[in-house]
């Protein structure tokens, strides 16, 4: 199997994020993001990491993205930092920032990399967060100002836009269970954060519609297959539950279904309290493509005793299935599964494998970077995509989850996703052999 199998149009990039390699995160006039804050409060990050320095793209933009063509890719993802624009959410501009992703840009552009921009990758302006953060209704207006901003300044170069990376991701790990940046819990705060994410999502995708001639508009939901336990009415219906929750919730507002509360009173009860009809058509976008984020598929057993869902994650290890070093199953099938699932949708029209990868331990063998096990997962999950797409599924491009090791969120800089190694002592970056397996894959 190499790329050539996938036709000649099919996009392969790796994908990042601004939070997870830029560093410079207190300099060149950046403010403070949820993610700054919040990995200084003692206990919220593995090991106290933060990401102040990260892999130092900032600075090093330009070998990065030399290694990103080196390596063979046409796409490089990258992330706005609101904040870095923005350092008060708005209030004043901080036009380093702004020449900042104008040369990463230009450097991508200069090597024939297309450049993708992600206009919301986690990392909320502090400011706003004070505000309410994605609680606030008034998120929504600040979101659009910052998204209009965007297309009118990057518009012109970029033409591959994704609104929000992983809407339930952030909303059920930072507002729901406090395991993430801003550290909020509770159902409400959820509700109330997911609510105005799938406004902002739609309304982000009508600016750039608006701003950006020619744009290829996506947006990039986290998806997990959800496999029941047993077959037992409960934990079917467990496993339907969090179906609902985890795949469906912010997909089907966007092709005008709205919330899938008919599964479950919980849902058609927060439908009600939020008035969620009115918005119904405001949360709609026709996107040219939808982007697909998966790793692991879960599976699901009834439990009386969580709140709210009442359905809990029998694990990996538990079964003794075969994991990544997160703990995250590894099975291509159940790839190629969710891709189906997603594909059903008559309105989804076209997919994009916007993140996949792994962690592991990676290890060093006569000075090489040795991971096989990373190379095998892509071997298979791009072998699992392939049979999705030549059963007609339109599946137009695949970006690897990431091209360095990078800050892995609450993870710290232990979880290494990378297919380039990075010595976050030195910033000395190392191809790894599943990196050099991606450049022979692509190279044919
Ligand atoms: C989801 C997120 O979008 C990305 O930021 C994260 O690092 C990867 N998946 C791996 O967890």
């Amino acid at each position: 199997m190499y790329s050539s199998d996938f036709g000649k149009d099919f996009l392969w990039g790796v994908a990042t994020a601004a939070a997870q390699i830029e560093g410079a995160a207190n300099s060149y006039g950046k403010g403070p993001s949820i993610w700054d804050t919040f990995s200084k409060r003692p206990g919220k990050t593995k090991k106290g990491h933060n990401p102040s320095e990260a892999c130092d793209f900032y600075h090093r933009y330009k070998e990065d993205i030399a290694l990103v063509k080196t390596l063979g890719f046409n796409v490089f993802r990258f992330s706005i930092a609101w904040s870095r624009i923005f350092p008060l959410g708005n209030a004043v501009l901080n036009q380093e920032g702004v020449s900042f992703y104008h040369n990463v840009i230009d450097e991508c552009l200069k090597r024939g990399v297309t450049p993708m921009i992600t206009l919301y990758h986690w990392d909320l302006p502090e400011a706003l967060s004070k505000e309410g953060g994605w609680t606030a209704f008034a998120i929504n207006s600040a979101f659009n100002e910052y998204a209009l901003f965007c297309a009118k300044e990057y518009g012109n170069k970029v033409k591959h836009w994704i609104v929000i990376n992983e809407p339930f991701g952030f909303t059920s790990l930072g507002y729901m269970l406090g395991v993430h940046a801003p550290g909020q819990t509770g159902v409400s705060n959820f509700f109330d954060a997911a609510l105005h994410t799938a406004i902002a999502q739609a309304d982000g995708a009508k600016i750039l519609r608006a701003e950006v001639k020619d744009a290829i508009i996506g947006t990039a939901f986290s998806c997990s297959e959800i496999i029941p336990y047993t077959q037992s009415g409960q934990d079917l219906l467990a496993a339907k539950r969090v179906d609902a929750l985890m795949n469906r919730f912010f997909l089907e507002p966007v092709l005008g279904m709205g919330f899938p509360t008919a599964e479950w009173d919980v849902l058609e009860k927060f439908a009600v309290t939020h008035s969620t009809w009115r918005h119904q058509e405001r949360m709609k976008f026709d996107f040219d493509f939808i982007g697909i984020q998966n790793y692991f598929p879960l599976v699901i057993k009834y439990n009386a005793f969580v709140p709210v869902v009442q359905a809990w994650e029998v694990k990996a290890k538990n079964r003794r299935v075969p994991h990544t070093v997160m703990g995250w199953e590894i099975n291509a099938d159940s790839f190629y599964r969710i891709i189906k699932q997603f594909a059903a949708y008559p309105e989804v029209k076209n997919i994009m494998i916007t993140e996949n990868g792994a962690a592991f331990h990676d290890k060093v063998i006569d000075g090489k970077i040795d991971d096989p096990e990373r190379t095998e997962y892509f071997k298979a999950y791009l072998a699992a995509m392939l049979r999705a797409k030549n059963e007609g599924v339109n599946v137009t491009g695949y970006l690897a989850w990431t091209l360095m090791d990078n800050f892995e969120w609450a993870e710290g800089y232990q979880a290494r996703f990378g297919i380039v190694h990075n010595d976050f002592k030195t910033q000395q970056r190392t191809i790894k052999q599943s990196g050099y397996w991606w450049q022979d894959f692509l190279s044919k």
